[in-house]
């Protein structure tokens, strides 16, 4: 099998990894599953054996799965043995790929400020991204958000009432079941999805229209195809720093694309890549906006999870520095805690609101080596775990 589930949301590839392990032990077939999953491999294998990657790809070293079975997704979560083997799997995983990636740049970044704050007019000089105001309270609003769809059936409240305030510099995870309306919150914000009630404002000012103070990152990478990553990274950057030297906006571009490791495919056309590279694009394009508010949509939901956890760490590398303010929707429940200050649990929908919010009050910066070895870890995903399977039960 290779990679059978990998394009599912975690609900529905939690029941069909079920149900393969079903049909595998009425059976007893041999199976080889490919996973980018390191929990997939651990619910499900005798044995998992991390490929090394190539040229000249050979076999890692192999890890004896020796939790008893039935296994339970929850309580495993408690199991020692399941926490050293996922550490040890994950720790193997990075080392091999922080040695096969060399994706160090040499370009320091100019100090030119974007020209998306409503404050640019009077401030035309060239500046380091603003910081001062980090923490003002309220920088983002939602208040009784509403969305209603017309359906064949008559109008659907796919969202209601969803309330949240988010400092400036936050990061929060919304994290909810499939179809719930987490795309749908997002877009509202972007701009892109019409508001039905309620309204959210952003630095003082409604949100009504798109604009490149806020960069949203889908999960399918949406760029020119018949461009290079450097032209369709290239187009919103000379959008927002016109004031800049063409020289500091070249070097901008270049900045972002080597930092997500496209130093050597820079002039690559996006029809020749990879949907991983693509979608390293799409991030770096964002990134090289500094927005305001920077929105992701399961941006690495369809990547590897060794190019997932490289991209977080860029991720997480880039907001220590410029301390946007961000809300990632993703259905890793990892990933959430990993990134976030808090994170936002959606009910179910329709009339999908905020359900549970939780703090994740960890020491920052995070590696995710440490956190796997913080203490607190297992009680946040726990708690994370619980609240998506009670979901479930509704
Ligand atoms: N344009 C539309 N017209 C009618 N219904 C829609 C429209 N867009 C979304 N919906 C419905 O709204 C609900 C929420 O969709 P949304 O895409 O926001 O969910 P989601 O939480 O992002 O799901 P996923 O995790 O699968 O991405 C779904 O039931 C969907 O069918
Ligand atoms: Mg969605």
């Amino acid at each position: 099998m290779d990679e059978p589930l990998s394009a599912l949301d975690a609900l529905t590839r939690a029941n069909l990894q079920e149900e393969i392990l079903r049909i595998w032990e009425q059976d007893k077939k041999t199976v080889i599953l490919i996973t980018n999953d390191v929990d997939e491999g651990l619910l499900m294998a005798d044995r998992v054996i991390p490929l090394k990657p190539g040229p000249g790809a050979t076999f890692g070293p192999e890890f004896v799965v020796d939790l008893p079975r039935p296994r339970d997704r929850t309580m495993m979560n408690h199991d020692e043995r399941f926490k050293t083997l996922r550490a040890q799997i994950t720790q193997y995983l990075m080392d091999i790929g922080i040695e096969a990636s060399s994706g160090e740049t040499a370009i320091t970044l100019p100090p030119v400020r974007p020209n998306t704050s409503t404050d640019w007019k009077n401030d035309t000089t060239a500046l380091k991204p603003s910081t001062d105001d980090i923490g003002r309270e309220r920088y983002l609003e939602f208040t009784q958000l509403d969305k209603v769809y017309p359906t064949p059936k008559g109008p659907v409240a796919v969202v209601e009432d969803f309330n949240l305030k988010m400092q400036k510099g936050e990061f929060i995870s919304l994290i909810g079941h499939s179809g719930c309306g987490k795309s749908t919150v997002l877009s509202m914000c972007a701009g892109l999805n019409e508001i039905s009630n309620g309204g959210i404002i952003l630095d003082g000012k409604e949100v009504d229209s798109a604009g490149p103070d806020r960069a949203v990152v889908f999960q399918a990478p949406s760029l020119f195809p018949w461009l290079t990553a450097f032209e369709n990274v290239s187009l919103g950057v000379e959008s927002v720093y016109p004031h800049a030297q063409q020289t500091e906006r070249d070097d901008i571009v270049e900045y972002y694309l080597t930092r997500v490791g496209l130093g050597d495919a820079l002039h690559k056309k996006a029809a020749d890549m990879s949907n991983g590279m693509r979608q390293r694009v799409g991030i770096a394009r964002a990134f090289a906006l500094s927005p305001k508010l920077l929105l992701l949509d399961e941006p690495f939901g369809m990547l590897d999870s060794l190019t997932r956890w490289e991209l977080q760490e860029v991720l997480m590398e880039v907001w220590e520095r410029t301390k946007l303010t961000a809300i990632m929707v993703t259905h890793d429940v990892d990933e959430a805690i990993l990134l976030a200050d808090r994170v936002v649990m959606m009910t179910n929908g329709p009339q999908a609101k905020v359900g549970k919010i939780i703090d994740v009050d960890l020491p920052r910066p995070r590696t995710r080596k440490a956190l796997l070895e913080h203490p607190d870890y297992y009680a946040y995903r726990e708690s994370l775990i619980s609240f998506l399977a009670e979901c479930d039960q509704h």
